[in-house]
């Protein structure tokens, strides 16, 4: 399949077949494409819960507005911002570069202390905001990498995010949720999955210059 043809394939799956669970293998594929998802200066202030417990889904899913992908699919991912930046990110991100990298501190300085400045100057909100950014990212990795993996998802932000952090006890993790991404694979009876793709032409949404 080229790529296109596995976009297309993919769709925000509303039924998920129960019985059917990822492998092992295709959840690490998914832990590792997250892990990969190019953020804001390399700094990763984003995180990923694999919620496989039935009891726990059982629980969240009156805060997500019942929806039940949450529940059905194999696993629900719930993407995660840091709920400040604080030094020690910015200071782990550059010692991490000097280990993989072998850079020295004379030449790594003088950008951690420009990046500390600049998380500095931000307030609460604006961090969250733009660490916010990163996870839509992450979120559109995510999903294409299913597609290509022949996985279903749903994206989803019709969910309650502090009634999550609580159930998930995200607090003391200093984490709030604001993505989710049920995967697995589609119930052989969701209807969704032959309704015709719905898109503007690609004209109208790409302009040449
Ligand atoms: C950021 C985002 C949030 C979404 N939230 C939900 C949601 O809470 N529940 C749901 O069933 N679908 C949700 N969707 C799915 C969209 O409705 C769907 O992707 C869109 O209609 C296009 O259809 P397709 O993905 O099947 O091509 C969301 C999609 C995105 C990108």
């Amino acid at each position: 399949m080229d790529v296109i043809k596995h976009l297309e394939w993919r769709y925000a799956t509303k039924k998920f077949d129960k019985t059917n669970k990822l492998s092992a293998s295709k959840l690490m594929v998914l832990k590792e494409a997250f892990n990969l998802t190019a953020t804001s200066f390399g700094l990763q202030t984003i995180n990923m819960l694999v919620v496989e417990s039935a009891d726990l889904r059982k629980l969240l899913l009156p805060h997500t507005y019942n929806q039940p992908q949450i529940v059905d699919a194999s696993h629900l991912l719930v993407i995660c911002i840091k709920e400040t930046i604080e030094d020690d990110d910015v200071n782990d991100y550059f010692d991490n570069i000097k280990d993989v990298r072998n850079t020295s501190e004379t030449i790594l300085n003088p950008y951690r202390q420009n990046l500390i400045k600049t998380m500095k100057k931000m307030t609460q909100k604006e961090q969250q905001q733009w660490s916010l950014n990163q996870a839509y990212i992450a979120l559109g990795n995510l999903m294409t990498v299913c597609a290509i993996e022949q996985i279903d998802s749903c994206p989803m932000e019709g969910f309650v995010p502090e009634k999550y952090d609580e159930v998930l006890n995200l607090k003391e993790k200093g984490l709030k949720s604001v993505l989710l991404l049920p995967v697995g694979y589609r119930a052989k009876d969701d209807m969704f999955a032959d309704f015709k793709k719905v898109r503007k032409k690609v004209k109208e949404t790409v302009f040449e210059l």
